[in-house]
């Protein structure tokens, strides 16, 4: 039996494929590599011993999808496959529809065509929009997102209800995730985004690691301690294994399930540079800015019900996620060679 990875060379995907091999399982990736290389499953292939099967295209391609489920024996999806740019998805809405929510029901109508009724789909806490209290669970009611990325996301998760409505043969789970960070602490694979990140810790470690100068704190003025925005950052090994969980629970359990993957503590912009600077041993140039636009103050997760129904909780704090991402990014200061 296989389990389809779509979107597996990228940042999540490739950790997730990483955990997969390592426990045994059979891995087929489909990607089209739009935001990933093939280098990382390489890596992961040395790092295993073990090389997924992969196949360079696109979840659009209902042809090819398929003839994936026809030659291959699968079992379950895993569905990383997705664009994930908050401020792209507002210049190109279109593409981020066509990608992210096309994406996954050309994926759900060829699963059912092929009998496959297992599915993980890599959510976000942006669904719950600018939450009304903080630890989020469950139960809060999903809010606005700001943007078009978090509409695609949250369009996915009302799809994906309708269908384990509708029929009682599928088993899906909806992973929210919180703020991925980290690498594997081989440091051979890692978050490796293609031009300038967007997201705070791939940009603070290219600051350390001297390809940009300094880092523009989004806020010195939100209702925080410091002033700066909070997050959950989550170790992305400890988030590849949720969906280890996640797949082993969907066998015993049909119908659809949201969980939460985070670790139930915030972090603010401040901690996390000085965090950095710990595991990297030199100051981290910043300055304070303006906020970004369709920013929250702050944000962590309940991760209770995870606990509770897939026996999962994170198990890598801050100074091993700054030490894990500082290993990658000096390992590999302009990320995966051939970019
Ligand atoms: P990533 O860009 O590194 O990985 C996504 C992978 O999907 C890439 O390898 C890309 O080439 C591939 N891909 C994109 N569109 C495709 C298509 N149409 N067909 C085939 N392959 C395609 O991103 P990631 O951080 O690993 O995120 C994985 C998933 O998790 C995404 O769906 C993302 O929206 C979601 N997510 C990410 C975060 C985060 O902060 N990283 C937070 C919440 C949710
Ligand atoms: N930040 C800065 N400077 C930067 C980048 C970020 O100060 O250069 C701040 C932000 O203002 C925010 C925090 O760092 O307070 C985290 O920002 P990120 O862009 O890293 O992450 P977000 O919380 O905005 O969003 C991320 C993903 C989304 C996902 C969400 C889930 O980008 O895709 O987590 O919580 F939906």
């Amino acid at each position: 039996m296989t389990l389809l990875i779509t979107g597996g060379a990228g940042y999540i995907g490739s950790h997730t494929v990483l955990e997969l091999l390592s426990t045994g399982h059979d891995v087929l990736v489909l990607d089209n590599l739009s935001n990933s290389s093939r280098e990382s499953l390489a890596r992961v292939a040395a790092l295993t011993g073990r090389t997924p099967g992969f196949v360079q295209g696109d979840v659009r391609d209902r042809t090819l999808l398929d003839r994936l489920f026809t030659q291959h024996d699968i079992s379950g999806v895993v569905h990383f496959a997705g664009l994930k740019a908050v401020g792209e998805s507002v210049r190109e809405p279109l593409r981020y529809y066509d990608n992210n929510v096309t994406g996954t029901l050309t994926l759900c109508q060829a699963m059912m065509a092929a009998d496959v009724h297992r599915l993980v789909f890599s959510s976000s806490a942006t669904v719950y929009g600018d939450p009304a209290s903080t630890p989020i669970s469950e139960a809060c009611p999903t809010g606005q997102p700001t943007n078009p990325y978090g509409r695609s996301k949250l369009m996915v998760e009302q799809i994906l209800q309708d269908l384990a409505a509708a029929d009682p043969r599928w088993s899906i789970a909806l992973l929210r995730y919180f703020n991925p960070a980290g690498a594997h602490a081989s440091g051979r694979i890692g978050e490796d985004p293609r031009g300038t990140p967007n997201n705070l810790l791939p940009y603070i470690s290219q600051v350390a690691v001297g390809r940009l100068a300094q880092v523009s704190v989004f806020g010195g003025d939100y209702p925080t301690p410091d002033g700066t925005g909070i997050r959950d950052y989550i170790h992305v090994v400890d988030l590849a294994l949720g969906h280890l969980a996640a797949l082993d629970y969907l066998q015993r359990h049909p119908g659809l399930q949201a969980w939460n993957l985070g670790t139930g503590t915030g972090y603010s912009v401040l901690d996390m540079i000085h965090a950095f600077e710990a595991a990297c041993g030199h100051a981290i140039a910043y300055t304070i800015a303006p906020r970004r636009a369709g920013d929250i103050a702050a944000c962590w997760a309940d991760p209770g019900k995870a606990a509770r129904d897939l026996g999962w909780r994170a198990q890598r704090g801050l100074a091993q996620m700054m030490a894990d991402t500082w290993r990658w990014q000096s390992g590999n200061p302009d990320g995966y060679p051939g970019d």
